[in-house]
């Protein structure tokens, strides 16, 4: 039986990646253990769970020593960050990474996968909204990320280290906006808020009017969390001993298709209208190349857009997260 660990267990991808190994546990014959700073009772239900914080290295002396995989989620982000504590990132990000590596060089853990996001390159899809995984990373460095993407592209080179002086099997995966139903804390800016897409959802279950902001054209990746789980899993069970991959579709939704299908899928009695606001800020626009987890992982994303605001749709009603 492998045993699998899943640290950050307890936050929104984590709880999604929970339940996915826990539903294959017979099947694959895995063990899934966890660790969060956070308790969660979804999670505690599921799998072997301990309370740590990773950024202690004495965290770690708890944990069972015959782990195959390690799943490192347990980083933080300025989506979770109430003010501004550049700290937490350094600490959390870069400390916690580095002692979660010392814990699998010493424990000779198969293989350690890590979860990048992708802000290090998105500055590149202004000129082409295709992003590669190869290209080179390039930062706003006046944007109030720019510390924690700093902070986790250092982990990720910390990382590349250990692989080549420990060969250490290594995968990592380059996360967009993973869309999922949850009831996490949202920030932006520092502060609490709501997330557009939650804001365009409700607006079409009252059947209210809905404005298109600034050109509805251009296009998202909109990946679902299921499928991020899926090339989690893949790559715990590949025969190879490095993977970097971008995480998304591969597929690019129009702002105006987004709006749309929210409306089609979420609508209850009145059907909104859609309006538009040329004159607002432009959204985001980028599409994942996902040709090295095709290739590598033999990954086929499961949800298109539809089927996947139907599922969520499915996950809000159930009220699992
Ligand atoms: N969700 C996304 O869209 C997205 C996009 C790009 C990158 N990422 C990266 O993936 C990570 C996971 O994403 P998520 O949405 O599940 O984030 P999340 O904030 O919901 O989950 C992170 C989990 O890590 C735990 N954690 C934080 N500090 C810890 C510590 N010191 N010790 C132990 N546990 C700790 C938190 O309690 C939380 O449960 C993010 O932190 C981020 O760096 C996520």
């Amino acid at each position: 039986m492998k045993k699998i660990l899943i640290l950050g267990a307890s936050g929104a991808i984590g709880k999604y990646l929970v339940d996915y190994f826990y539903e294959k546990k017979q099947e694959f014959n895995i063990s899934l253990i966890t660790g969060d700073i956070k308790e969660c009772n979804f999670v505690e239900q599921r799998s072997d769970f301990f309370h740590l914080d990773v950024s202690k290295n004495g965290s770690f002396e708890q944990l069972p020593k015959d782990i195959y995989a390690v799943i490192d989620l347990a980083t933080t982000m300025p989506a979770r960050m109430v003010g501004y504590d550049p700290k937490q990132y350094i600490d959390i990000n870069i400390g916690g990474t580095y002692n979660v590596l010392e814990f699998c060089k010493s424990n000779n853990i198969d293989r350690l996968l890590f979860a990048q996001t992708f802000g290090d390159i998105l500055q590149h899809s202004e000129k082409d909204p295709l992003l590669k995984v190869d290209m080179i990373p390039i930062q706003d460095y006046s944007d109030n990320k720019s510390v924690y993407i700093t902070t986790m592209n250092t982990s990720v080179e910390l990382i590349k280290c250990y692989h080549a002086i420990f060969k250490m099997k290594t995968f990592l995966f380059r996360l967009p906006t993973i869309y999922n139903w949850d009831t996490n804390i949202y920030c932006e800016n520092g502060e609490a808020t709501t997330m557009a897409w939650r804001i365009l959802v409700e607006q079409a279950t009252k059947g209210e009017d809905i404005h298109v902001w600034g050109d509805p054209n251009r296009k998202k990746d909109m990946v679902y969390v299921k499928d991020l789980c899926q090339m989690f899993y893949k790559a715990c069970f590949i025969n190879r001993d490095w993977g970097f991959y971008n995480v998304g579709t591969g597929v690019g939704i129009s702002l105006l298709d987004q709006i749309k299908g929210i409306i089609e899928v979420f609508k209850e009695e009145n059907q909104s209208r859609i309006l538009f606001s040329p004159e607002m800020r432009n959204a985001p626009q980028y599409i994942m190349c996902i040709d090295e987890a095709k290739e590598e992982l033999g990954y086929e994303p499961l949800y298109n857009y539809i089927d996947m605001l139907k599922d969520m749709k499915k996950e809000r009603d159930l009220n699992r997260f």
